[in-house]
């Protein structure tokens, strides 16, 4: 990571909190509109650094039929303002994650979304089928992945492609289906139509930006797989932009924005592009209290703009 990146801050962040503004995002009550986002949050790793229960909500790792070991290394790569990384959702499958990391994150009493990740139809459909019956409170389906080579972003950039699979998963499950959206695509309004119609309750965007970085003693890509996704600072105006333009042509649907959130203020600026809450990402992997300093920061923020929390508060859309 570049210095560019917001430092961490000491802040004892285990102190219990009153939480005075939440949100409602497709019927679901958060205790903050801040969750993490998919990918940069682990139980093991983020748990001794502040209590997973005070969070919005926590998205998890994105969940495969069968454990993924994801691109051969390196698979990450500094770049200003930001990252690019190719981890291409490393994971030990769903069966695993319902034995282990779902269980101990609801013992906690977390609010978990489950990211749900696949190579094909099937794949999503097979993950889907065993979340349907699982206490997972939301799944959120990542079609906008750019770092697997089939499955993933190529679902995400079709309206067709995406209405057929949001469509099929919309039968087997009642839990509040989430689907995020990729920014590597010219005409993001057709595909959130695409997504919705097909009966998607929120939509979240926006996942990483295609993009690479080149070693010039050898001339070659820093990483394996070449290409990556951006994330970080840097890519804050772009999802604030996507957020805003869905947000224009879809008054009612719940948006979960993401991208380049590392304080309050930033989170503050997808909720006036339309919002309904937000997740912290690249952030916490330089930060890793990063997600609840953001909450923190936000909950302050609300206090001066009661229209706003009490939009919020209702589940309403602007
Ligand atoms: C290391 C890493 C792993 C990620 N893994 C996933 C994933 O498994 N599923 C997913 O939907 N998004 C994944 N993402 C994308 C993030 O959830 C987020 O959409 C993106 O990084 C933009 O937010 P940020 O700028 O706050 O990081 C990953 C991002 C990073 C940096």
């Amino acid at each position: 990571m570049t210095a560019t990146v917001r430092p961490s801050e000491p802040m004892n962040v285990i102190e219990p909190h009153e939480w005075r503004h939440g949100t409602v995002v497709a019927g679901v009550k958060w205790k903050n509109p801040v969750g993490t986002a998919s990918g940069t949050f682990q139980l093991d790793a983020c748990g001794d650094y502040y209590d997973v229960t005070q969070m919005g909500a926590i998205c998890t790792k994105g969940v495969s039929p069968v454990p993924w070991e994801g691109n051969p290394g390196p698979r990450i790569a500094e770049s200003p303002a930001g990252m690019v990384n190719s981890v291409g959702l490393q994971n030990p499958g769903v069966d695993h994650y319902l034995a282990d990391e779902l269980p101990k994150l609801k013992e906690l009493g977390a609010l978990v979304i489950t990211n749900v990740a696949g190579h094909s139809d099937e794949d999503y459909a097979e993950v889907t089928a065993k979340l349907a019956d699982s206490d997972a409170d939301m799944l959120e389906i990542n079609v906008s992945c750019p770092n697997v080579s089939h499955g993933g972003m190529s679902v995400g950039t079709d309206p067709a492609t995406l209405s057929r699979l949001i469509g099929r998963l919309r039968k087997m499950t009642d839990k509040p289906m989430i689907v995020k959206l990729s920014p590597n695509v010219t005409d993001i309004v057709t595909i959130a139509h695409a997504a919705v119609d097909a009966g998607a309750d929120a939509l979240s965007l926006i996942n990483t930006l295609v993009g690479m970085r080149i070693d010039i003693d050898t001339g070659k890509p820093i990483m394996a797989n070449r290409t990556g996704g951006v994330s970080g600072p840097a890519v804050l105006p772009i999802g604030l932009g996507f957020v805003w333009r869905v947000r224009q042509a879809i008054p009612d649907i719940p948006i979960i924005g993401i991208g380049g959130i590392d304080s309050g203020e930033k989170a503050l600026e997808y909720l006036y592009a339309g919002a309904n809450a937000v997740e912290v990402g690249a952030a916490a992997l330089t930060d890793p209290t990063a997600p609840m300093r953001v909450a923190r920061e936000l909950d302050d923020l609300l206090d001066s703009r009661p229209d706003l929390a009490a939009k919020l508060a209702q589940g309403k859309s602007w």
